[in-house]
């Protein structure tokens, strides 16, 4: 056994793009909600295949849960959507990540805006208590090509709602902004359309993007880079976990 491997113990396929499992807790590991550690499988050479992924469960919980694309030729993925429960998967204890707590001043309301898979960071931060006790309002947004896409983020957004640490905190505060771009759903378009078009603060009710928010972005290079200017045309300045600040980026994926 490799002296990082942990057990799987749940395995839940949302698409055939899209699953998430949960694997036990190394025992030295400690991390802050939304970082990332490097995962992965022995490759067939034995030596391990690690790539970087998302914690997407929080600090305080005793396993870890990941949320994972399947590439079908990913040299990664293409092994790992198999896992099933009791299989091996390394788990690097070095814990590291900007999209945490700590690198953000406070602020009235928090935006979390993802993209796909770039979701997982953030399902780790809207079960952590600090959030809602940091924030006067949460605003979860998540965008996908295909509705079913979506479908990892709304029962997220049901277990949070239902969680007995932080079901009752975020009453109120959540709000969550699922949309797509390629198929037909109640609400479609690009977030950064929708952010600039004015149709975020309508349908939410809250003011523009302004000074008092707090922006953590995730998703691929290309949407990172746009909503970056986004949160630095509406006066905010990136941070880091050196020097916090008004807005953090992370890339959900590399390419
Ligand atoms: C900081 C960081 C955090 C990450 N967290 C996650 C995570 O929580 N979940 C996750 O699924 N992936 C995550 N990734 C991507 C992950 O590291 C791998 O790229 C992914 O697991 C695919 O591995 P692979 O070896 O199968 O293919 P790779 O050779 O790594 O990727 C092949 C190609 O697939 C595309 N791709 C890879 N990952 C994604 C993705 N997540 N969404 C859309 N397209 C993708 C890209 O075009 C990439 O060039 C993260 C990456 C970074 C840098
Ligand atoms: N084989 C398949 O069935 C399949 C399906 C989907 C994706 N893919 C591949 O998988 C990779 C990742 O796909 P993905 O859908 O997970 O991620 P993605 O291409 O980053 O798209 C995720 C969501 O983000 C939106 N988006 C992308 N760039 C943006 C930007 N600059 N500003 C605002 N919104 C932006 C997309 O809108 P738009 O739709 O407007 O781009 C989409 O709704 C791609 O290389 C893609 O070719 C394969």
């Amino acid at each position: 056994m490799h002296p990082d491997a942990q057990i799987v113990t749940d395995v839940r396929h949302w698409t055939d793009r899209l699953f998430s499992f949960r694997v036990t807790r190394p025992k030295s590991l400690r991390f802050r909600s939304g970082e990332f550690v490097m995962l992965g499988l022995v490759g067939d050479n034995g030596r391990p295949l690690l790539r970087a992924y998302s914690i997407a469960s929080p600090a305080w919980d005793e396993e870890l849960e990941f949320y994972s694309i399947k590439v079908p030729d990913g040299p990664l993925t293409s092994r790992l959507q198999h896992i099933k429960v009791g299989d091996q998967v390394i788990v690097k204890p070095k814990p590291t990540g900007t999209l945490v707590l700590d690198a953000l001043l406070p602020g009235k309301r928090c935006y979390l805006i993802a993209t796909g898979t770039g979701i997982a960071p953030f399902a780790s931060l809207l079960r952590e208590p600090e959030m809602y006790e940091r924030f006067d309002t949460v605003i979860l947004t998540h965008t996908t090509r295909d509705v079913a896409e979506l479908a990892y983020g709304a029962d997220l957004i049901e277990r949070v709602k239902n969680d007995p640490l932080v079901g009752e905190e975020c009453e109120g505060k959540l709000l969550y902004y699922p949309t797509t771009t390629r198929e037909e759903s109640p609400k479609m378009g690009r977030i950064t359309t929708l952010l600039q078009n004015g149709d975020v603060a309508r349908d939410l009710g809250v003011p523009p993007l302004g000074p008092d928010d707090r922006v953590m972005i995730c998703g691929s290079m290309a949407l990172n880079l746009d909503i970056k200017a986004i949160c630095e045309e509406a006066g905010l300045v990136e941070g880091s976990n050196s020097m916090p600040n008004t807005f953090v980026l992370e890339k959900a994926f590399v390419g």
